[in-house]
């Protein structure tokens, strides 16, 4: 296990001040990459969710559209896209949340997940947990219960896990 940690963390490039001075920018396309990095990212999270019964993988446009769907096919869950506004074609249901400046949306298919689904979301990482609050109030809204929250990385400084308040989340590394 440590040593599937520590391949995943060695795979994932930092990239300072992109996209504005003083970020240092986790970029996973590098993990991509690295096939075996990638397969035991999935890996570690079929093997934490497999028996947990969720029938629905959420995951967060853009990148948990990378790591949601080899999940979703390996537990034998649907897959459900959170997508940016007026990128999803049919009947949604929206939810407005705050970024660093103004406003963003998420939206969700109407019909895509129901009451009673257990669902799972998924991104690549947590900063200040916005996004995250976001795509579980929206799942919550339409009676589902959220499990569990998942990404390949947080950055504990920017405190996203104290936003989800007693919603738990599961991350596979914590960056600086
Ligand atoms: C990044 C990241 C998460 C979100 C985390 O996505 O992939 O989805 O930010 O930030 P938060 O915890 O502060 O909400 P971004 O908004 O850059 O969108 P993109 O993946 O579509 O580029
Ligand atoms: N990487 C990817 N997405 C992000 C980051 C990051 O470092 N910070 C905020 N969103």
């Amino acid at each position: 296990e440590d040593n599937r940690i520590k391949r995943i963390a060695s795979s994932i490039r930092v990239i300072p001040d992109w996209p504005k001075p003083g970020v240092m920018f986790q970029d996973i396309t590098t993990l991509l990459l690295d096939p075996l990095a990638f397969k035991d990212s999935i890996d570690l999270f079929v093997e934490r969710y497999k028996d947990k019964g969720i029938t629905v993988v959420a995951g967060v446009e853009a990148r948990g559209f990378i790591f949601g769907p080899p999940i979703a096919l390996a537990i034998g869950a649907k897959f459900v896209p959170m997508r940016k506004p007026n990128k999803l074609p049919g009947e949604v249901i929206s939810e407005e949340y705050s970024l660093e400046y103004g406003t963003d949306v998420m939206e969700m298919h109407v019909g895509a997940v129901q009451s009673g689904d257990r669902v799972l979301v998924i991104d690549d990482l947590i900063a200040t947990g916005g996004t995250l609050c976001a795509a579980i109030r929206l799942l919550e809204r339409v009676g589902a219960e959220v499990v569990e929250s998942a990404c390949v990385i947080e950055l504990p400084e920017l405190k996203g896990r104290e936003r989800l308040g007693d919603r738990p989340l599961f991350v596979l590394i914590k960056a600086k």
